[in-house]
């Protein structure tokens, strides 16, 4: 885990790490709901809201402008770890997988099926299930597996065919927190179906480890900034050149692989750069390398790290507090003993209402969300017989104190 003093430096660039403006003192582990923003990022998007001149004209501010957007490209391509393709910023993660996925489907040969799981956000399952209807395509649900709370390789084998024109992959459960081997489920897909066009939504996965897209082998990908540091109202997406030409909204006389739609907001992409800074400054406390694309690798392996050492604390206790698994009223989702797991344990405490649990813990000044049988989170909790469950969801900056905080509010409450 971090040192005490890297944490501290790491807290101190974000806002609200400890203090909510309208609650007062709190921890907060709703971090899957939005994560804390950087106060870099703040600071330039205050900047370039203030900046009337627009794209495309020849005076200096337009030039910087576009110098501030072509260096953020290079700047998310890096941290997506990817060479080929293109970036664009659309309204939200949701719009921008909504707007690949209506592409992939419509631009794939005819007939066949469409590929996704029941671990997916309903970002890609709704845009899949639509825009099947309309182009005349199966859509094939794989159940994911309620004991491990994730989705496998062999699952995807089993429904994968050499008909499956379209597959959808979430790298991240914000439900269950469980990760998923995209590289190995891509390559269960293609060993099936070679010219699949796969959509990944990595939006969940994004703060909490590297991303590794050359290695993916895939033909999209989504984040959204305001789950990585950054602030709401845009998402990233990335596409592989041969989905990019694929017919799609877009100017007439634009590129065939040009996916903006109207004027750019500069602050949109100066922000992103300011995650990167942030995360190539985290990576060079674990490296001494001059290569940023390295430095961002090894802030991913630390944040994963820390979080890990978070959740061991969530489950077996820490400084003399038991853990959750040593309170028999407490079911987490997933086991605790998952590997897959990334920074969030979703729970329930029986004979208590996750909504009354979430108000006990909000009261107490730890801020986690409750989930309900709803269209974010049914295909979660149905299969596992529950109405709601309690999602407590960490970070890198968060602390063990923090996680300690909880437990003993925690351990009054399933008492
Ligand atoms: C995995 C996943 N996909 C998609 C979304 C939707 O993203 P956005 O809110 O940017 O539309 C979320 C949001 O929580 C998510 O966690």
């Amino acid at each position: 885990m971090f040192s005490n003093s890297l944490l501290a430096e790491v807290r101190d660039r974000f806002h609200h790490v400890d203090n909510c403006p309208y609650q007062g003192k709190r921890a907060f582990f709703e971090n899957a709901g939005g994560s804390l923003t950087l106060k870099s990022v703040v600071e330039v998007n205050t900047h370039f809201a203030a900046i009337p001149d627009n794209q495309g004209r020849d005076n200096l501010a337009s030039h910087e402008l576009v110098r501030v957007i072509d260096k953020a490209r290079e700047d998310m391509k890096l941290f997506m770890g990817v060479r080929d393709g293109l970036v664009f910023v659309g309204e939200s993660g949701t719009e921008l997988l909504f707007r690949l996925v209506r592409a992939a489907v419509l631009g794939a040969p005819p007939g066949g099926e469409v590929l996704g799981s029941t671990l997916e956000h309903p970002a890609t399952v709704s845009a899949a299930k639509r825009w099947c209807e309309i182009g005349n395509k199966k859509y094939v649900s794989i159940p994911h597996n309620d004991d491990t709370a994730s989705i496998t390789p062999e699952d995807y084998k089993k429904y994968v065919t050499a008909d499956t024109r379209v597959a959808t992959i979430i790298q991240t459960s914000p439900v269950t927190g469980m990760g998923v081997d995209v590289k190995a489920v891509v390559e269960a897909i293609r060993a099936v179906s070679p010219d699949c066009y796969i959509i990944v939504d990595g939006i969940q996965h994004a703060a909490h480890g590297a991303l590794d897209l050359a290695e993916y082998n895939i033909d999209a990908f989504v984040v959204s900034a305001y789950k990585v540091f950054s602030k709401h109202n845009y998402g990233v997406a990335w596409v592989a050149p041969r989905l990019s030409v694929l017919p799609h909204d877009k100017l007439d006389g634009t590129a065939d692989s040009f996916w903006e739609l109207g004027t750019r907001d500069t602050s949109a992409f100066a922000t992103f750069s300011e995650v990167v800074n942030y995360l190539d400054w985290l990576g060079s406390q674990f490296t001494n390398s001059s290569d940023r694309r390295t430095r961002l690798i090894e802030a991913g392996k630390a944040m994963c790290d820390h979080e890990a050492g978070l959740v061991g604390a969530m489950c077996d206790g820490v400084d003399g507090q038991k853990g959750l698994r040593d309170m028999p009223k407490v079911f987490v989702i997933g086991g605790y003993d998952n590997p897959w797991r990334e920074g969030l344990v979703s729970l329930v405490v029986e004979g208590v209402p996750s909504a009354e649990v979430v108000t006990a813990l909000n009261q107490g000044g730890v801020r986690t969300h409750v989930r309900k049988n709803d269209y974010f989170s049914g295909n979660v909790l149905t299969p596992l017989e529950l109405e709601t469950c309690i999602r407590v969801s960490m970070c890198h900056y968060n602390s063990t104190e923090e996680v300690k905080t909880f437990l003993a509010l925690m351990e009054s409450i399933a008492a």
